[in-house]
């Protein structure tokens, strides 16, 4: 297994990530003992990286890590874990207060039987909660040694690097991820998160990488995804947006490509993501060792070249402005120098 530093910190991660969504959930995941075998299986392929949150299967994924981390080198493995969503009814049970926060981290802990976390990520935006008292209750958790580092997810571009300022003002730990929503058919983040993250030295982590399952392949033909099943699930976030005609002609260059080179159709769809070194680390979501293989293949082999821009060249994103106005007016004033642009920012792609 490949790899990469976080961001611009020295913590080395795997390129593929175990996502624990899947340990305990009753429609759509797996029970403790298939956990256990995902996590030997992840370990033994030279994997040490692994994301959970509170709000998976209601704490039992973090309840389920804690019971089949034991016996494994806790040095070794660099263990993620998020808050933010509501824990229960009562109003202080969510968001990023700094009560929450420490309760929420304090609770993690204790399911996972650790004593601290590599990563801890805000799970989302908070809008009553003031920036600077999360940061500030992030970095506590820091300094007192609960969490090594801080990231966030699903933030919008400018509240991630707002909150890395206040950071950097008040001498604070800085976020050092981000994780989002990406794949080859919901390429969002191209536009506004990516070039964040670079310019704020933080990794990119992406979540739901196969679109729920759709770049797998197994939903070609068929009309109506079955209830049970990661696709099914999470529809009212992804589905409509996913299943359109372009999208499943993706689908289908995704494993011709794949017949073509011999691997699976998963391998192909994270290797594309994991061609840009500003992506860290694809989160592998699976329910048995079997769904999981393709997706380790993915931390060692590399997508070649031409492939690579086969598929990025099928459903290109549409950015938009300002990115329209910059394809005109950026790149008439400043490319036309004899200077090398070694120092420019990162900005969507402008053809
Ligand atoms: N930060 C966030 O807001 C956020 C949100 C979502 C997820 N996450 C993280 O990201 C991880 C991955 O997310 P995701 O589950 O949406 O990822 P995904 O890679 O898009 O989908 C994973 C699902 O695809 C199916 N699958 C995977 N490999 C397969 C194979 N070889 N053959 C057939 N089907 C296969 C399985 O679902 P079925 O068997 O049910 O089809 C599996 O649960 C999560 O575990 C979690 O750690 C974070």
């Amino acid at each position: 297994m490949k790899h990469r530093y976080l961001g611009n910190s020295g913590l080395a991660v795997s390129r593929v990530c175990l996502g624990t969504m899947t340990f305990g959930n009753q429609s759509w995941g797996c029970n403790e003992k298939a956990s256990q075998e995902l996590l030997d299986a992840y370990i033994d392929a030279g994997g040490n990286f692994i994301d959970t949150a509170d709000l998976y299967a209601e704490t039992e994924s973090e309840s389920i890590l804690g019971n089949i981390l034991k016996g494994k080198r806790r040095d070794e493995l660099v263990i993620a874990s998020k808050c933010w969503f509501p824990m229960n009814e009562t109003p202080n049970a969510r968001g990023l207060s700094r009560k929450h926060i420490v309760e929420a981290c304090e609770a993690s802990l204790k399911r996972m039987k650790l004593d601290y976390m590599d990563l801890y990520q805000i799970h989302g935006p908070d809008p009553y909660t003031p920036i600077e008292e999360t940061m500030s209750a992030l970095n506590d958790l820091v300094t007192s040694g609960k969490v090594r580092y801080i990231g966030c997810s699903n933030l919008y571009a400018w509240q991630l690097v707002k909150a890395n300022a206040v950071a950097q003002q008040r001498n604070y730990a800085p976020f050092v991820s981000g994780q989002y929503l990406y794949n080859l058919i919901r390429r969002d983040i191209e536009t506004e998160i990516v070039p964040a993250c670079v310019d704020q030295g933080m990794g990119v982590l992406c979540w739901s990488p196969l679109a729920s399952g759709l770049l797998t392949g197994k939903y070609r033909g068929v009309e109506v995804p079955v209830p049970g099943l990661r696709f099914k699930e999470v529809g009212h976030i992804l589905n409509d947006r996913l299943i359109w005609k372009e999208a499943l002609e993706l689908v289908d260059l995704v494993c011709e490509i794949a017949d073509q080179v011999g691997k699976s159709p998963v391998t192909v769809a994270l290797s594309w993501i994991l061609k840009d070194y500003a992506i860290t680390s694809v989160l592998a979501g699976a329910r048995s060792v079997e769904q999981l293989a393709p997706s380790l293949e993915a931390g060692e082999w590399d997508l070649p070249d031409d492939l690579h821009a086969q598929l990025t060249a099928k459903l290109p994103r549409e950015h938009g402005y300002p990115c329209d106005w910059m394809k005109v007016a950026l790149v008439s004033n400043f490319t036309k120098t004899e200077l090398e642009p070694n120092r420019a920012q990162r900005f969507p792609p402008l053809s």
